[in-house]
């Protein structure tokens, strides 16, 4: 029996050792991957035909705290892309003193056309909350650290870059000559949206029909398909922030399906007539993480370039 135990013991201490290599080999890789920040390129076909190519640069989820350097300075070489529109779907402090060295990091893109929306972390600083929470559909209890003061850095941005604060606007912006008919709701996620203030048909002669919304929630996407937009950008997800190899994402904490937790996907909802109606949602995966959940695994943060060309 004595040589048997000396048999099993090591052994176990082995394998016990390289569980917690591998861990930590796997959360040293989730800190690399967390900043891999990458630029994603994609095609949507909803113009006319004939249309001339339209670009949009899609930030999502900065979640930025001071310091945050190789953010900042990858934000700024996007101004090389040149878009015809910056859309921002929120999310975009996790400090009380982000304001500041955000606005500073996208002052290269002010140079374009913008428009944004918050998302539910813009309203209060994120507290530690235990990972099982993570893989909870609607995360419940209370979450909220310090308020932020999302409509003082809303009101500055807008000075300092002149994009649109879209919170529950419903507009056309004329871009190059060309009509965009763009809504935006505040953060459904936290229920504060309210679709019915930006509801109704496209405005007459519009080019493109765009949505706004932090959260991809079936509510709104329903709402804003119905009305007629055309493609809804939304964020919150982090693209599941950790993905497994063949089943990708685990979760969005929200109602939409993880298999739509990142990139392009289509929506489907009845319109006014009772005629199904179809748009495209695109999901981005964001470039930060919660301060608390720092890792990101087969998931990279990313920004977009939506190439918006003719239907086919
Ligand atoms: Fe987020």
């Amino acid at each position: 029996m004595r040589g048997e135990t000396r048999t099993v013991w090591p052994a176990a201490r082995r394998v016990a050792g390289g569980l917690a290599l591998l861990g930590a080999a796997t959360v040293g890789y989730g800190v690399y991957e967390r900043d891999a920040y990458t630029l994603t390129r994609r095609e949507v076909p909803i113009l006319a035909p004939g249309a001339a190519p339209l670009r949009l640069l899609h930030l999502s989820d900065l979640h930025v705290t001071p310091g945050q350097t190789r953010k900042f300075d990858w934000l700024g070489e996007l101004g090389r892309l040149v878009p015809d529109l910056v859309a921002m779907t929120g999310d975009v402090l996790s400090h009380q003193d982000s304001s500041a060295p955000l606005r500073r990091a996208l002052a290269p893109l002010y140079a374009f056309p913008g428009v944004f929306i918050p998302g539910n972390n813009d309203y209060y600083v994120p507290k530690p909350r235990s990972p099982h929470h993570y893989f909870k559909r609607h995360p419940g209890g209370p979450h909220k650290g310090p308020a932020l003061d999302w409509d003082g850095f809303a009101k500055d941005l807008v000075a300092d870059s002149g994009w649109r604060d879209m919170t529950h606007v419903h507009d056309v912006l004329t871009i190059g000559g060309r009509r965009l008919d763009v809504r935006g709701v505040d953060d459904a996620r936290s229920r504060r949206d309210r679709v019915a203030l930006v509801a109704g048909p496209p405005e007459p002669g519009a080019d493109v029909v765009l949505g706004l919304s932090h959260t991809p929630e079936p509510r709104v996407l329903d709402a804003f398909t119905a009305d007629g937009v055309q493609l809804t950008l939304s964020g919150h997800t982090h693209g599941g922030q950790i993905r497994l190899p063949f089943v990708g994402a685990l979760v969005t904490n929200c109602g939409l399906d993880p298999s739509r937790a990142r990139g392009l996907s289509r929506w489907s909802a009845a319109g006014p007539d009772g005629a199904q109606r179809m748009s495209w949602l695109h999901v981005s995966a964001g470039l930060g993480t919660s301060p608390y959940a720092p890792i990101r695994l087969g998931c990279r943060p990313e920004a977009t370039l939506l190439t918006l060309v003719p239907a086919r």
